[in-house]
C-alpha cells in the first residue's frame, strides 16, 4: 500500500476478477466517505471474516442494528465513565511495575508484547465487565491465531477456501474460536450471577436505560467478543511501538521523564492528564508512525463520484492511517519521530483526516477517550519507575495483521529509576 501511494497517487483502482476495489490516499477524500457521505457507505464486505469471530457486534454492523449498539455503547464511554476507570488502569500498572521489578532486580529482560496484551487484557475486562481475564493457557495462542486467519483472509489473500471446509487452518481456527467463546460465555454467566456493579459496559448491554432494547444472548456474545477484540490489541500495540523507538531516541524517553517528574513522587491520577500533553504528544506520534487499525474499508450503496472519478455502486473503497500519515504533503520528514507535530499550535495547522488512527465520522472508535487516557497513564507511570537501558537495539518490522503489530516480540532491557 505504501509503494502504490507513493507511486499512484491520491486514488488508485485495483481490479480483482469482478471486483473493483479503490484505495483512497487523499485525506479530502477519506473525509468524503467517512463523513460528508457516510450515508451512503457501509462498513466493506472485507469485514465478513471478522463476523466469523465478532458476529454482528458493532464493529462490522451498519444501519439500525449500528445505531441501537452506539446508543448502548455511549454511556459508559462518558467522561465521568472514564474517570472512573483511571483507577484500575492504575492499579493494573503498578501490578505490572511490581513484577517488572523483580525481573529487573534479577537482570531479566521484559517481553512488552506479552506483558503489554496481558495488561491490557485485565484492564479492559476489568472496566466494561467488572471481572478480570487473566490471559489463560491455550488464550493467547488462540487469541494470535484468531487474529492471523481473519487478517489473512479479510486482508492479504482474497483466494480462501469456504471457512467451514474442515482444512488444518480452518480447524485451528474454529477450535480457537471455540475456546475464547467459553471464556465470553463464563464472562457473561459470572455476571448474571453476580451484578454488584450495574454501570459497567456488560450491565448496560443486559439492562439498557430508557426505551432501548437488551441483547439477546448471542448479541451478547458478540459484543462482548468485539470489545476484547477491540480493546486490547490496538491499545498494547502502541506501548510495544513506543518502547521500539524510545531504543532509537533516548532524548524523547527523557522529556517523557522530565515532565512525569514534575508531579512529584506520588500516584497518578485522572486530572494529571491534564499535565501529561507531551506524553499524549508522543502517543499520537506512535499511532501516526504506527496506526493499529492500519486499514479502513467501506462499499458504496449508490454510485458516487470521489474527486474526478465515478464509483460505482458496490465497489470497495479502501482507506489506510498507515499511508495517509506517511504521506509527504501532509506531514513534513514523515518517515521522522517527532512527538512535536502533535504540539496543539502545530497540530491546528494539519489538514483534517490526515492524521485518522481512530478513523472518522459517526464511525469514530468508541473507545478513543479512553484509549487515550489507559495509554498515557500507563506510559507515565511506566517511565515514573523505569527507564530502557542504554545502547539497545530493537530492530521489528511491521507485521500488518488485523492490527499493525511489531512482527517480532519486542524484548528489552530496563533499569529501576
Ligand atoms: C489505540 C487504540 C485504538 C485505536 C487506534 C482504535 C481504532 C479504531 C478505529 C480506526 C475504528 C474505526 C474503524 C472503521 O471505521 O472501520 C474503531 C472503532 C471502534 N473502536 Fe477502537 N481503537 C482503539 C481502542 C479502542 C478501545 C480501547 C475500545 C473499547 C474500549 C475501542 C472500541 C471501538 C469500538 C466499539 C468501535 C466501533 C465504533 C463504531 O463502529 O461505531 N477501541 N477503533
Amino acid at each position: 500500500m505504501l509503494d502504490s501511494a507513493e507511486e499512484c497517487g491520491d486514488i488508485l483502482l485495483f481490479k480483482m476478477l469482478n471486483k473493483k476495489i479503490y484505495f483512497l490516499n487523499k485525506p479530502e477524500y477519506i473525509k468524503h466517505v467517512l463523513h460528508t457521505n457516510h450515508k451512503n457507505y457501509h462498513k466493506s464486505p472485507g469485514y465478513k471474516p471478522l463476523r466469523l469471530v465478532g458476529g454482528m457486534g458493532i464493529f462490522t454492523s451498519d444501519g439500525e442494528l449500528w445505531l441501537k449498539q452506539r446508543k448502548l455503547y455511549q454511556p459508559a464511554f462518558s467522561h465521568q465513565s472514564i474517570k472512573n476507570y483511571s483507577g484500575i488502569v492504575i492499579n493494573n500498572t503498578n501490578e505490572l511495575l511490581n513484577e517488572w521489578k523483580v525481573a529487573i532486580e534479577k537482570g531479566d529482560k521484559i517481553n512488552l508484547s506479552e506483558y503489554m496484551m496481558r495488561i491490557t487484557m485485565g484492564i479492559i475486562s476489568e472496566t466494561m465487565f467488572s471481572k478480570r481475564v487473566e490471559y489463560q493457557t491455550g488464550m493467547w495462542e488462540a487469541m494470535n491465531y484468531v487474529l492471523e486467519w481473519i487478517g489473512d483472509r479479510a486482508l492479504r489473500n482474497p483466494f480462501v477456501l469456504p471457512a467451514k471446509w474442515p482444512t488444518k487452518k480452518n480447524k485451528r481456527f474454529w477450535e480457537s474460536t471455540a475456546l475464547l467463546n467459553e471464556i465470553i460465555y463464563k464472562v457473561i454467566d459470572d455476571k448474571k450471577k453476580d451484578n454488584s456493579n450495574p454501570d459497567d459496559l456488560l450491565s448496560r448491554f443486559m439492562n439498557p436505560e430508557g426505551d432501548l432494547e437488551g441483547l439477546s444472548p448471542k448479541e451478547l456474545r458478540d459484543e462482548v467478543m468485539t470489545i476484547f477484540v477491540a480493546g486490547h490489541e490496538t491499545t498494547a500495540n502502541v506501548l510495544m511501538w513506543t518502547f521500539h523507538v524510545l531504543t532509537q531516541h533516548p532524548e524523547i524517553e527523557e522529556k517523557l521523564h522530565e515532565e512525569v517528574k514534575k508531579l512529584g513522587d506520588r500516584e497518578l491520577n485522572y486530572e494529571d492528564l491534564h499535565h501529561l500533553l507531551y506524553t499524549a504528544q508522543v502517543c499520537n506520534e506512535v499511532m501516526r508512525l504506527y496506526p493499529p487499525v492500519w486499514h479502513l474499508g467501506r462499499m458504496n450503496l449508490e454510485a458516487d463520484k470521489i474527486g474526478d472519478y465515478e464509483i460505482p455502486p458496490g465497489s470497495h473503497v479502501r482507506m489506510s492511517p498507515l499511508t495517509t500519515h506517511r504521506h509527504p504533503n501532509y506531514w513534513e520528514n514523515p518517515e521522522v519521530f517527532n512527538p512535536d507535530r502533535f504540539e496543539k499550535e502545530q497540530y491546528d495547522r494539519q489538514k483534517p483526516f490526515s492524521f485518522i488512527p481512530f478513523g472518522g465520522g459517526p464511525r469514530l472508535c468508541a473507545g478513543r477517550n479512553f484509549a487515550m487516557m489507559e495509554m498515557v497513564l500507563m506510559l507515565a507511570k511506566i517511565v515514573q519507575k523505569v527507564k530502557l537501558a542504554p545502547n539497545q537495539k530493537s530492530e521489528v518490522e511491521m507485521a500488518p495483521l488485523m492490527t499493525l503489530r511489531p512482527k517480532q516480540d519486542v524484548i528489552l532491557q530496563f533499569e529501576l529509576r
